[in-house]
């Protein structure tokens, strides 16, 4: 969700200001996606590097996550909505901690899409989190080193009951990945569009899903060949 600040920034606002603008295009997203029957939809909210930035800007974004996550709740409820948290969690503020495990035992049982978020997410930190659960179970004895295969190391990583993503969908037009789900787009089909995120909204989302159902998927191999 990329653009909040140069949205604010050409407004004349505080990148604050930005983020609480971005906050209601996610809502409208986030419903949209429902309407389209997305089965999973992961938004990447804040990530290992963005503590870089001014405290004022990072506690800001903190509030206005669990703010917002307290506020929807009932509504993801409403839709059917399974929450969950990707990212290393225990480092963040303990009331955010406890809105999002909140949030996850809430929803467990929701049969409708997955909203995924990614949240103190690195895509990097999320495959060496996931290459330390399996060296303490080598340690352990439980497995081998030859044992380790994509799919092991896939059911270590944050969500692994997740599919992989088919759409890595980033407004605001940057090129790059920005060490998102690193592991998980190794096939995704990227589409960046110059819409900076404050006015993003369901018009956007099909635009992106049109472009994404004009390309071919070959996932390595040749059309025809079998
Ligand atoms: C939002 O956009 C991303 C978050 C970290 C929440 P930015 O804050 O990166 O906006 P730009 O890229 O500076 O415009
Ligand atoms: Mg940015």
């Amino acid at each position: 969700m990329d653009g909040n600040g140069r949205w604010a920034e050409q407004r004349g606002l505080s990148r604050l200001e930005g983020h609480i603008e971005g906050c209601k295009a996610t809502r409208s997203v986030v419903k949209a996606c429902v309407g389209l029957g997305v089965q999973v939809l992961s938004l990447y909210a804040f990530s290992a590097e963005n503590w870089g930035r001014a405290s004022d800007e990072v506690n800001g974004l903190m509030h206005l996550i669990e703010d917002a996550l307290c506020e929807e709740l009932d509504d993801l409820i409403g839709a059917d909505i399974r929450f969950l948290a990707s990212g290393r969690c225990c480092e963040l503020p303990e009331s955010l901690q406890r809105m999002l495990v909140g949030a996850e035992k809430r929803t467990a049982d929701e049969d409708g899409m997955v909203l995924n978020l990614l949240i103190n997410y690195g895509g990097r930190a999320e495959i060496v989190d996931a290459t330390r659960a399996l060296a303490y179970r080598v340690q352990a004895g439980e497995i081998a080193p030859e044992d380790i295969t994509e799919q092991l190391l896939r059911e270590c990583l944050y969500a692994p009951g997740l599919p992989d993503p088919d759409l890595l969908l980033r407004p605001g037009g940057e090129m790059r990945v920005s060490n998102f789900l690193l592991w998980e787009i190794a096939y995704a089909e990227i589409v960046v569009m110059p819409v900076l995120w404050p006015d993003f909204d369901g018009g956007h989302l099909i635009e992106a899903i049109v472009e994404y159902n004009a390309r071919q998927r070959r996932f390595g191999g040749v059309p025809g060949v079998e």
